[in-house]
């Protein structure tokens, strides 16, 4: 008899939360990370009382009630709604595109007149059948939208020129003909008071956990462990890259600690010309509405990705899907090896989509045993 039931490769939210509903019905589970920490991406770092997102600024948000109601069995959200500013050639402006920053772009004071300036422009400049993303761009939204928002930004963040990207990159531009500042539109949205590891932790309260362990330095030994294996790490790796290395983009992150109680008043401004190498500044304690005396800040440059780096975000190009496609039929011949998260599945999700995609996961295994009685 094997000592565990499951054991978890990642402690990311996806593997959190797989151990936390086995180990409530009574299934034993080892939750195992290369890193030295619990969390994942999701993973909060504490320096002078703030809690640090380490990868990446996380902002919960979510339509789903029962996924709501999953995550505040652990943590008591805040109220912070994220409204993000962005630097545009020399001025702020308001995100996501509405009537406060078409009032500061074009000085519009109602919808009629913002909606009539755009409409104006995207009759002009844009095209019906958009070959790249400066065309498609130019085609929902117009020049000046475009020029001040998106053309050096999407430049930085993926290292080439708009007009060599392809248009399906973006498929919409919402632009709210209201005041309204909130960059997300779900019913639900915050922060959980104390961090993500509150939310880690509480998944993981029970569960048995290693830290600063790769599966694949002890494979055999690891697996000899549990009768079942959960894998939350990239596809391609486990499969020894026999169809080719999956490509990623990258982040780097420079955190610098100022001596002064508030930097630029906001948790997110982007950063949008070329001049700046980095896409966006985040202020961390502004998500929990710190007081502390010193702030920290995060400098996000997007990166070209390669082995040794943090993979961030899949390229979802032709080349990528078809190797992927290959990874996934073979995972499936694997009964005993469940391959999750956005790593395993090699694609982004948002952390509630993330939640939904374990949880079903679970209950698909149920299903199964039940069935088979
Ligand atoms: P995750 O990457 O968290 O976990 C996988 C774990 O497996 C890692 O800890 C890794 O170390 C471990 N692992 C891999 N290989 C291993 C091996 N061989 N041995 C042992 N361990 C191994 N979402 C949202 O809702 N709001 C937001 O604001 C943001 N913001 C955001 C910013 C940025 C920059 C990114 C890239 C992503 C976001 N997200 C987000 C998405 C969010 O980060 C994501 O949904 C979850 O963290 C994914 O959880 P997983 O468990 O799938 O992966």
């Amino acid at each position: 008899v094997k000592e565990y039931d499951y054991l978890i490769v990642g402690a990311g939210l996806f593997g959190s939360v797989f151990a936390h509903e086995m180990t409530k019905l009574n299934k034993k589970c080892l939750v195992i990370d290369k890193r030295n920490h619990l969390g994942g991406n999701v993973y909060c770092e504490e320096k002078e009382g703030i809690n640090i997102h380490k990868y990446g600024a996380h902002i919960f948000h979510t339509n789903d009630q029962r996924i709501w109601d999953y995550v505040n069995q652990f943590a008591t959200f805040n109220n912070y709604i994220n409204s993000p500013m962005s630097l545009s050639k020399g001025k702020l402006y308001n995100l996501p595109f509405n009537m406060n920053t078409f009032y500061q772009l074009w000085g519009t004071r109602t919808p009629e007149e913002a909606k009539a300036v755009i409409d104006e422009q995207v009759a002009k400049y844009g095209t019906k059948s958009p070959q790249n993303l400066e065309e498609q761009a130019l085609s929902l939204v117009g020049k000046d939208i475009y020029e001040t928002f998106i053309k050096e930004y999407t430049e930085k963040q993926w290292g080439k020129k708009a007009t060599d990207l392809p248009a399906f990159i973006i498929k919409r531009l919402p632009v709210r003909y209201t005041f309204n500042n909130n960059y997300f539109n779900d019913r639900y949205q915050g922060i959980p008071i104390g961090g993500y590891n509150v939310i880690i932790n509480g998944l993981l309260d029970g569960v048995d956990t290693k830290t600063g362990v790769d599966f694949f330095e002890s494979r055999s030994e690891l697996e000899a462990l549990a009768n079942n294996v959960v894998y939350t790490g990239k596809i391609d790796e486990f499969f020894e890259y026999k169809y080719g290395k999956l490509e990623y983009r990258s982040l780097r992150f420079e955190n610098e600690l100022h001596e002064i109680e508030n930097y630029q008043g906001n948790a997110v401004v982007n950063y949008n010309d070329t001049e700046y190498p980095f896409t966006r500044i985040i202020e961390h304690k502004h998500f929990e509405f710190g007081k502390q005396s010193k702030t920290i800040i995060t400098k996000e440059y997007p990166e070209a990705w390669d082995q040794g780096k943090e993979a961030y975000y899949p390229i979802n190009n032709d080349r990528n899907q078809e190797i992927y496609k290959r990874y996934k039929e073979e995972s499936l011949k694997l009964n005993h090896i469940i391959f999750g998260g956005r790593l395993a599945e090699y694609r982004y999700y948002d952390m509630h989509q993330i939640i939904a995609s374990s949880l079903a996961q679970v209950k698909e295994i149920l299903g199964l045993s039940s069935n088979r009685g």
